[in-house]
């Protein structure tokens, strides 16, 4: 070694031990949508064994196209790509490769959502989508040891109706089911459209999420607690925008579960050292990192952690704070939260 290229080293050992850290830590991924966790192999592969035309040449062609405007043009791309999934087995295919990629992570929870809608929509029944995801989520706590959650969400762009519907049908999967969300489309689809459906969501003593402040501006943050009552917001980034808003989220401790590389691929922020993240952890937020669709947005959980980390500055403390708050967020069993908040504490 000569004396020029020592920092050089030094630097890449530090990146090296920082990788070993995140990977290491046990961490909770509190929101995933099972559906974007489609990597376009496998896409093409379903839609190669179902006789689905795609509008892409293949692989290469497809992850072409993975370039966003915002997030209307996402999920143009991911409801087509959710058009391939039309068995219990595609589901399950699906679940299983997810949990596979997050234990590499070191992902020990995972609060997984769906889209009940995107597919009964097209005619598959609920029994193939809930099948195939519970029995690859039971799959995965046995051999994998990941604990799960499930949370069905709601597609805002579609009517209230349509989602009273849908809690009806999921009635013979209650006791699989943890909690209800509410994605999709934000701009223009307020929480407040939804109040009678969370209510009986409530009323059955589910807890609420909501992806609020993605897109939509911070009054959609403070309707998704005040009008839905949600416990946790996914994104929340444009709480940012609103100091009195922020300083709520802080006192209450409400959750945020913020996904940074979605973010700067959906154009939500400019660039990730710009990313709000810093802000609300600064301000005493209880923000979580996680992946929202990975197979879409160029990394997994451990990615995003890493990212966030360079860009904006995050020391190993600091990584193990996200951690611990990823736990602290879940809806893990206290006992199981504190065994596993010890073991941030060991690494
Ligand atoms: N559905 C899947 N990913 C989403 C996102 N990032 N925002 C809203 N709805 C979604
Ligand atoms: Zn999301």
């Amino acid at each position: 070694m000569n004396a020029s290229n020592g920092p050089a080293i030094h630097e890449a050992l530090a990146t090296a031990a920082r990788e070993h850290l995140i990977r290491r830590l046990p961490k909770a991924e509190l929101h995933v949508h099972l559906e974007g966790t489609l990597e376009p192999e496998m896409l093409v592969a379903k839609a190669f064994h179902h006789g689905v035309q795609l509008p892409w040449a293949g692989i290469e062609a497809l992850r072409a196209a993975y370039r966003f405007e915002n997030l209307q043009s996402f999920l143009d791309l991911y409801y087509a790509g959710c058009g391939v999934l039309r068995t219990a087995q595609d589901f399950h295919d699906l679940t299983w490769a997810y949990l596979q990629r997050a234990r590499a992570d070191g992902v020990v929870h995972v609060e997984a959502f769906f889209d009940p809608q995107a597919h009964t929509a097209r005619g598959v029944p609920l029994e193939t989508v809930m099948t195939g995801i519970l029995d690859a989520l039971n799959d995965g706590h046995a051999e994998l040891g990941i604990t799960y959650r499930l949370i069905p969400n709601f597609l805002r762009h579609l009517s209230e109706e349509d989602a009273e519907a849908t809690l009806d049908a999921l009635a013979p999967w209650y006791t699989a089911i943890h909690g209800f969300g509410l994605d999709s489309s934000e701009v223009g689809h307020p929480p407040s459209k939804f109040l009678h459906v969370f209510a009986r969501v409530r009323a059955l003593g589910f807890p609420v999420v909501a992806h609020a402040g993605e897109e939509g501006p911070p009054a959609y943050v403070a309707e998704a607690l005040d009008v839905l009552g949600a416990v946790r917001i996914d994104h929340g980034i444009r709480a940012i925008e609103d100091p009195a808003l922020v300083g709520r989220l802080a006192r209450a401790q409400i959750p945020l579960t913020v996904c940074p590389l979605s973010n700067v691929r959906l154009c939500a922020v400019p660039d990730l050292a710009r990313h709000p993240l810093r802000a609300l952890f600064d301000s005493g937020c209880l923000v979580t990192i996680n992946s929202d669709d990975p197979a879409y947005f160029g990394g997994y959980i451990a990615e995003n952690y890493r990212a966030v980390a360079e860009a904006l500055g995050f020391s190993d403390a600091e990584i193990k704070r996200l951690a611990a708050n990823s736990i602290r967020a879940s809806w893990l069993h206290d006992t199981v939260k504190a065994r596993h908040l010890a073991a941030i504490d060991a690494v």
